[in-house]
């Protein structure tokens, strides 16, 4: 069996029951390393409680050597793949399970809190919403990010914003919300943004202000652009400014 296993935003206690009964099942467990972090990421720790050592995998392991590294293991023992959050946040996971599928290996998602829903705790209603945007760290000639806010926003949307992730010899690099406010400001933005750091964990950042004047600590970050706002989503933002 070849799990895809969620372990939410937190920390390593952030994964189900179910999702961590698999992992104890499993001969290999990675850790995806690429795409997002744990808030309170300690690797001890988890392979203390999961049981289990975790193998760290970057995209080349992911993406490249997967069926080598995982999916052949996985025709006669069970291996897991964790990933922060949501497994199905990121369009890369669904190109695993279908390699997968096609080697016929039985697969299982075992699915957890991620950063599409975590955003509602800023009290803007995850119904109005529209296309997600991701802004790369090298940006300088890159428009269709702004394009698409400009979009949500005509239509009266909520627009989140996601940051990239990079990491160097296992080391994450993540990019800061204050560096996307940047960008909102190099392309003719003005007004007020929320930015959000830390969400899922115990202990989150919600800042909600002027798009100059904002800045978080924790990691990793995203801005969200409020676009219409009921009253009750008015209120909730009050409470951050
Ligand atoms: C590809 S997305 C995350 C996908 C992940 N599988 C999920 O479902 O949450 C990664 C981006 O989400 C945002 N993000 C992830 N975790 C976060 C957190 N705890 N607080 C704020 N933003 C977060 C950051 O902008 C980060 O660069």
């Amino acid at each position: 069996m070849f799990y895809l296993i969620g372990i939410g935003m937190g920390d390593e206690k952030d994964i189900s029951i179910r999702g961590l009964e698999a992992v104890k099942s499993c001969s290999k467990v990675f850790l995806e390393c690429y795409t997002s972090k744990l808030v309170n990421f300690d690797i001890k720790k988890m392979e203390e409680l999961y049981g289990k050592k975790v193998i760290l995998a970057d995209r080349d392991v992911v993406e490249k050597k997967c069926e080598k590294e995982m999916l052949e293991v996985a025709k006669n023992e069970n291996v897991a793949l964790l990933i922060v959050g949501s497994p199905l946040g990121a369009t890369t996971h669904q190109d695993i399970l279908q390699r997968a599928d096609e080697l016929k290996i039985k697969t299982e998602v075992i699915d957890n809190a991620g950063i599409l829903g975590a955003v509602g705790v800023t009290g803007l209603s995850l119904y109005k919403f529209g296309r997600v945007i991701t802004i790369p760290r090298e940006n300088d000639n890159v428009k269709s990010p702004y394009e698409m806010l400009s979009k949500n926003k005509e239509m009266g949307l909520h627009t989140l914003i996601l940051l990239d992730v990079g990491s160097v010899e296992g080391e994450f690099e993540l990019m800061t919300a204050k560096e996307g406010c940047d960008y909102l400001i190099k392309n003719g933005f003005e007004g007020e943004v929320v930015v959000c750091g830390g969400l899922g964990s115990n202990d989150p950042e919600i800042k909600f202000g002027n798009v100059n004047s904002l800045d978080v600590k924790k990691l990793p970050q995203c801005l969200i652009v409020p676009g219409d706002l009921h009253f009750m989503e008015e209120d909730a933002l009050k409470s951050f400014k």
